[in-house]
C-alpha cells in the first residue's frame, strides 16, 4: 500500500516556508494525490468519489486526504474520523449575492483546506503588508482525512416570517422545526442556526483550523452562533473497525448503516429524486442532520451497578454483545432486554424499520461549577426524512428509554445538507440558489 509522503524535511526555514506556501503537497501527484488517498484508504476506483463508500481500513490511512468533490457531500457515509469541530452560523447579512458570493469562496477554501492545502495565497509568503491569506495553524500538517459537511437551517428559509434570501419557497417539507420532546432542556444559545458545517479530522488542530477560516471569510456576513468540539467518535460507518466506546464506556456504534453499504444508505440516508420534487429539487442526494447535544450525567452513571448499566442498553460492557447472545455482530434478541432498554427501543424492529446514521462525538467541555463534568454526546444523525428518522425514535426513546435517568438533551438544531460539490465550478448551496 502507498502511502501519501510528504515532501517537505520536517523543520524548514522561514525563507522555504515562504517559497512554497501551500500547506503541504503529495508528492508528484497534484491532483491525483487525492484519488491515491482514498486508494491508500483501502477504497476502490468507485470509492474516490466522496461520500459514496466509507473505505474499509481507513484507520490505517489517517493523514490521507478524503476527496471533496462527488455526488454525495463527505463526512457522511465517510469514516468517521476521530475529532470534530462543528460549527452553526448565523448570516448577519440581508444580501442575497453577499451570501451567494461567501459560499462559494467557502467552497473554494474547503476543497483547498481537505485537500491539506492553505487558504488562498497561503499563510506565509503573500504581502508583508496585509493580513495572510491563511490563519496558519496547520502549516506543516497532513490533510488527516478532514472532511467538511455544509448544511442549511430552516432559519435560512424565513426568519421572524421574513424572506431573506428569495428561497422560502424551496424549504423543503422535511425540514421541520423539531417539536419539543419530553426530558428536552435546550439552551437557544447551544440551539439552532441559519447554517453549518460539521469539520471532522483526525487532527483537532485540523479540525479546528478548517472552521477559524470559515469564519474568518465569512466576517461580515456569517456570525458563529455555537460550536461544539468532540473527541472520541462514538459511532463507526466501517463495521470492519473496532466499535469505539462512549463516555459510559459501552461499545457505541455496533449497530449503523454502513458507508460501504449503497443499498442502505439509499434507503435511509440520501434524499431521493422521488422525494426531492419541485422547489426541494435542489435536494436530491442530500440528506438531514440532527444535532442534539446531549449531557451525560455520568457522576450518576459511575455509582451505578455494572448489572443496572447493561440492563440500561440491553447489551453487556465487554463484549457489546446484546443481551443474551455472546458476540458484538450477533443478532439482538429483544425480549432479552428489558422493555425499557435503549436498544431494545431503538432497535429497527421495534419503529417499522427506521434506520439512522449515526456519526456523533462525545465531549467534555470542563466543569459545570457544582462539580460535575460538562461531558457528554453530541449526537449527529443523518437521514433521508427526519420525519421518519430521528422524530418518531426521540418520541419514543424520550418516554421511555432507561437511559433518561443519566442524560438530558441541552441543544438541538436540524439541517438539510445539500448534495455534493460536484466539481470545482459547483459551489456549496448552488442548487438552491439557482434554478438549475
Ligand atoms: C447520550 C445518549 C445516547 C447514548 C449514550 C447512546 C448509546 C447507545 C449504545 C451504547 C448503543 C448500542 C450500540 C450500538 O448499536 O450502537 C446505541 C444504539 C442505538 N442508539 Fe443510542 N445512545 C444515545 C442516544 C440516542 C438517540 C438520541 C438516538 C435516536 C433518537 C439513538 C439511537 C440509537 C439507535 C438507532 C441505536 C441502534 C439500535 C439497534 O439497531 O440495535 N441513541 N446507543
Amino acid at each position: 500500500m502507498t502511502e501519501p509522503v510528504d515532501e517537505r524535511p520536517a523543520e524548514r526555514s522561514p525563507e522555504a516556508e515562504k517559497a512554497a506556501p501551500s500547506r503541504r503537497k503529495l508528492l508528484g501527484w497534484g491532483g491525483a494525490g487525492l484519488a491515491l488517498g482514498a486508494v491508500a484508504a483501502g477504497g476502490t476506483a468507485t470509492a474516490m468519489r466522496s461520500g459514496d463508500t466509507a473505505p474499509a481500513d481507513a484507520d490505517a490511512a489517517a493523514g490521507a486526504a478524503v476527496p471533496f468533490h462527488g455526488a454525495h457531500q463527505a463526512g457522511i457515509a465517510t469514516a468517521v474520523q476521530d475529532r470534530l469541530h462543528f460549527a452553526a452560523f448565523d448570516v448577519t447579512t440581508d444580501d442575497r449575492e453577499a451570501l451567494i458570493s461567501l459560499l462559494k469562496e467557502w467552497t473554494k477554501a474547503a476543497a483547498a483546506m481537505t485537500a491539506g492545502d492553505a487558504v488562498g495565497d497561503g499563510a506565509v509568503g503573500g504581502l508583508a503588508e496585509a493580513p495572510p491569506d491563511d490563519t496558519g495553524e496547520a502549516l506543516g500538517l497532513p490533510p488527516s482525512r478532514l472532511t467538511l459537511t455544509f448544511g442549511v437551517g430552516p432559519t435560512l428559509f424565513a426568519k421572524d416570517g421574513k424572506d431573506r434570501f428569495g428561497i422560502k419557497d424551496r424549504r423543503p417539507d422535511a425540514l421541520i422545526d423539531l417539536p419539543q420532546f419530553p426530558g428536552d432542556n435546550l439552551d437557544k444559545a447551544r440551539s439552532g442556526g441559519d447554517l453549518c458545517v460539521q469539520a471532522c479530522a483526525d487532527d483537532p488542530q485540523v479540525a479546528v483550523h478548517a472552521i477559524r477560516n470559515l469564519a474568518r471569510i465569512g466576517f461580515g456576513k456569517v456570525a458563529i452562533r455555537w460550536s461544539q468540539l468532540g473527541f472520541g467518535k462514538t459511532s463507526s460507518t466501517t463495521p470492519g473497525a473496532q466499535t469505539p466506546r462512549n463516555m459510559f464506556g459501552f461499545k457505541d456504534g455496533t449497530e449503523n448503516v454502513a458507508g460501504d453499504d449503497p443499498k442502505s444508505l439509499e434507503a435511509h440516508v440520501w434524499v431521493p429524486t422521488s422525494e426531492a420534487k419541485g422547489d426541494a429539487a435542489w435536494l436530491a442526494g442530500g440528506s438531514y442532520l440532527v444535532a442534539r447535544r446531549i449531557r451525560m450525567h455520568i457522576e450518576t452513571w459511575d455509582r451505578t451497578s455494572l448489572k443496572e448499566q447493561e440492563d440500561v442498553f440491553g447489551r453487556d460492557k465487554a463484549e457489546g454483545a446484546p443481551a443474551g447472545r455472546t458476540h458484538e455482530r450477533d443478532a439482538a434478541h429483544l425480549p432479552s432486554m428489558l422493555p425499557t432498554a435503549h436498544v431494545r427501543l431503538a432497535h429497527p424492529d421495534s419503529n417499522g424499520g427506521i434506520r439512522i446514521l449515526r456519526r456523533g462525538y462525545s465531549f467534555t467541555d470542563g466543569t459545570d461549577g457544582l462539580g460535575r463534568l460538562d461531558a457528554g454526546l453530541f449526537f449527529l444523525a443523518y437521514q433521508r426524512d427526519v420525519r421518519h428518522g430521528f422524530v418518531p425514535l426521540q418520541r419514543k426513546l424520550a418516554r421511555h428509554d432507561a437511559l433518561n435517568e443519566y442524560i438530558q438533551h441541552v441543544g438541538s438544531a436540524v439541517f438539510a445538507v445539500p448534495p455534493g460539490v460536484r466539481d470545482t465550478a459547483d459551489w456549496w448551496g448552488r442548487a438552491l440558489f439557482t434554478s438549475a
